[in-house]
């Protein structure tokens, strides 16, 4: 098993609007489309696309016993996915995301977890979830579901493999992360706005998101194993980690090609491209710069469809370059 990926998995209902709308205003919307979205679920449909074999990349999620869940379920039929951790609770609906898409590509979301919030402790610790995560070379979660399932997801992979790599995507960012993420997570990694939540720093400009990028590799004091990575947008992304582990930080700008903005379309789910490619490369072996630098290929092209996974490209469509580190 290649990447476990634990979170959610939600039906995005997405409206293409002109603008954001104001508090309390009525605003026209031009289309509207539902696709497959969550963050857990787009890591790991993003990691799937990328594998030789996609049966190397399991997903652990519940969903709702609902039309939603089934579709959602039998998307990861098709594409080939392990699903020994996908869970059905009669107990509430399968997630949902309104989305709003404004011409310019950018988008407002909200998240309503339902099914996704019951995951529970005892449910990671049921056999075949046990087991997927003990097999797992890289092991991805987000806080769309409760934080201290994330947790104890990484908890039970790192005590079966002490070397497996857990990637922590702290979205939706807390003001707080939960005591424990930091010894448990490999490589934390997040957004501008979840960097500035996180550590309390500006991060608009790319010399702010590398000091926000060490203030959180330094947040609880050294912390040997941890990387950190804060996506960028068209910036790329910054990526910092000590020398040797206990070295001097370094932290470099990997910058992303260049989309030419009447080629963007949807942005919607693009971290989440970057978060899924790079477990990938890093279950292959990938130091981490050049991790950061082919997810970024990855992720740009996702931002040229609509929808969440819906522009995800699979290993057929990147260059040699990316495709031979996959
Ligand atoms: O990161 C993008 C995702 O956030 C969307 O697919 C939506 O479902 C929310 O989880
Ligand atoms: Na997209």
């Amino acid at each position: 098993m290649d990447v476990v990926v634990v979170g959610g998995a939600n039906m995005d209902l997405v409206s293409f609007v002109p603008r954001l709308p104001h508090l309390g205003e009525t605003l026209l919307g031009h289309s509207f489309m539902t696709c497959h979205g969550g963050k857990g679920a787009n890591q790991a449909v993003q990691a799937a696309k990328l594998v030789k074999d996609a049966s190397a990349v399991g997903v652990i999620a519940k969903l709702g016993d609902d039309a939603n869940g089934k579709e959602i379920r039998e998307s990861w039929e098709r594409i080939g996915m392990d699903r020994s951790g996908v869970l059905t609770t009669t107990e509430s609906h399968t997630a949902v995301a309104p989305i709003c898409v404004t011409d310019d590509g950018a988008n407002a979301i909200v998240v309503v977890p339902g099914a996704a919030a019951l995951l529970s402790i005892e449910d990671l610790h049921t056999p075949p979830i046990k087991q997927l995560l003990a097999q797992a070379k890289v092991v991805v979660g987000q806080l769309e579901i409760p934080p201290e399932i994330t947790l104890e997801a990484f908890k039970i992979a790192r005590a079966s493999n002490p070397s497996v790599t857990t990637i922590l995507n702290a979205a939706p960012a807390p003001e707080k992360l939960l005591e424990g993420f930091f010894a448990n997570t490999t490589l934390l990694c997040v957004n501008q706005e979840e960097a500035a939540t996180l550590s309390r720093l500006p991060c608009s400009i790319l010399a702010e998101a590398k000091e926000a990028c060490e203030a959180l590799l330094d947040a609880e004091g050294p912390c040997p194993t941890m990387q950190v990575v804060i996506t960028l947008g068209k910036d790329g992304c910054m990526a910092a980690e000590r020398f040797n582990g206990t070295g001097p930080i370094l932290t470099t700008h990997v910058a992303t090609p260049k989309i030419p903005p009447e080629q963007i379309v949807d942005t919607t789910g693009a971290g989440d491209s970057f978060v899924g490619a790079l477990a990938v490369l890093i279950a292959r072996g990938a130091k981490l710069v050049d991790a950061c630098e082919k997810a970024c290929v990855v992720a740009g092209e996702s931002v040229k469809s609509k929808g969440a996974q819906g522009g995800y490209v699979g290993r057929d469509q990147l260059p040699a370059s990316v495709t031979n580190a996959l």
